[in-house]
């Protein structure tokens, strides 16, 4: 029998997955809110002895992952062989220590709870910092696939005499590998987090680097202020406008208006999460990672 794949959030990368991905059939759901948003959840697909696929990023996570477990319950109750989770995005990476007492670390129980649902999960450049791998939290097998070779690509065909900067030192195993890939330099800066929303970065020295098109390269872009930041150091300096890459468009409320509105040449994301800047598709990582499970 063919592995079934579902989304409960249905979107241009799932539909690429689905042409990529023949011998899946794709699963037949329907989903919406009551009138007090409680979750509506109906599978019509038979799932009994099925291997089944559940695709959804986890941007907005406490809306998403609740309906996500309903259904990962509902797959084993009708007889599913395994419920696994490709999620594009995943959340809760963040908080991994207990910076100021009381804090929760929060990425160690969603862990848990992801782990307790689902039996295996593929993920893309998840936020690996004080954690060096998944496994220290997930108990699940996990997969995790990179996104550096794609942006790497894209910066070859579409940027003359780059340089990439990384805000800060969380951005140097993404930065350092993109450059590298992609034959040309890199900086990295100094960042310092005053709070959820307001960031310093160090002044960079870039004298040699004038000429360049400086692209800053982020995992996550969420409330934009690391890379504002950095794209105002970058206006001081005299440097040419900034291509600004996320590998995960999270855009936190109007963050990405107001990244817009400084005097940025491009913001280009990849489809881990659906955004307008979305332009580097990494559809294939995903296809490549099912077909050879
Ligand atoms: C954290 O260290 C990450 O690598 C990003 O720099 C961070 O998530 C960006 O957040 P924001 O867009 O809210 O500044």
């Amino acid at each position: 029998m063919k592995p079934i794949i579902f989304s409960l959030h249905l979107n241009p990368l799932f539909e690429k997955m689905i042409k990529g991905l023949p011998g899946y059939e794709r699963g037949k759901l329907e989903t919406r809110l009551f009138p007090d948003d409680e979750t509506y959840l109906r599978i019509y697909s038979d799932l009994k002895q099925r291997k089944v696929i559940l695709i959804d990023s986890l941007d907005r996570p406490n809306t998403k992952t609740l309906p996500l477990l309903f259904f990962a319950k509902a797959a084993r109750a009708s007889g599913a062989e395994s419920v696994g989770l490709i999620a594009p995005y995943l959340a809760y990476m963040r908080q991994d220590i207990e910076f100021n007492k009381g804090e929760v670390v929060t990425s160690r129980y969603f862990a848990e709870i992801l782990s307790h649902s689902f039996d295996w999960l593929i993920t893309i450049d998840p936020h690996l910092h004080r954690y060096k791998s998944l496994d220290e939290i997930y108990s699940i097998p996990t997969t995790v696939l990179h996104a550096c070779n794609e942006v790497a690509n894209w910066i070859k065909h579409n940027v003359s005499d780059p340089i990439i900067i990384g805000p800060d030192r969380e951005s140097e195993q993404w930065v350092a590998d993109i450059a590298s890939r992609a034959q040309v330099p890199y900086l990295i800066l100094e960042k310092n987090r005053k709070g959820d929303a307001e960031v310093e970065i160090s002044l960079p020295r870039l004298d040699k680097y004038k000429t360049c098109t400086p692209i800053i390269v982020d995992d996550i872009i969420s409330t934009a202020k690391t890379t504002i930041e950095t794209v105002k150091h970058l206006q001081d300096l005299k440097m040419k406008p900034a291509i600004c890459i996320g590998i995960h468009a999270v855009f936190a409320g109007d963050s990405y208006q107001e990244l817009s509105s400084y005097n940025v040449k491009k913001i280009i994301t990849c489809n881990t999460i659906e955004h307008s800047s979305n332009g580097i598709d990494i559809s294939h990582l995903l296809i490549n990672s099912l077909g050879s499970m």
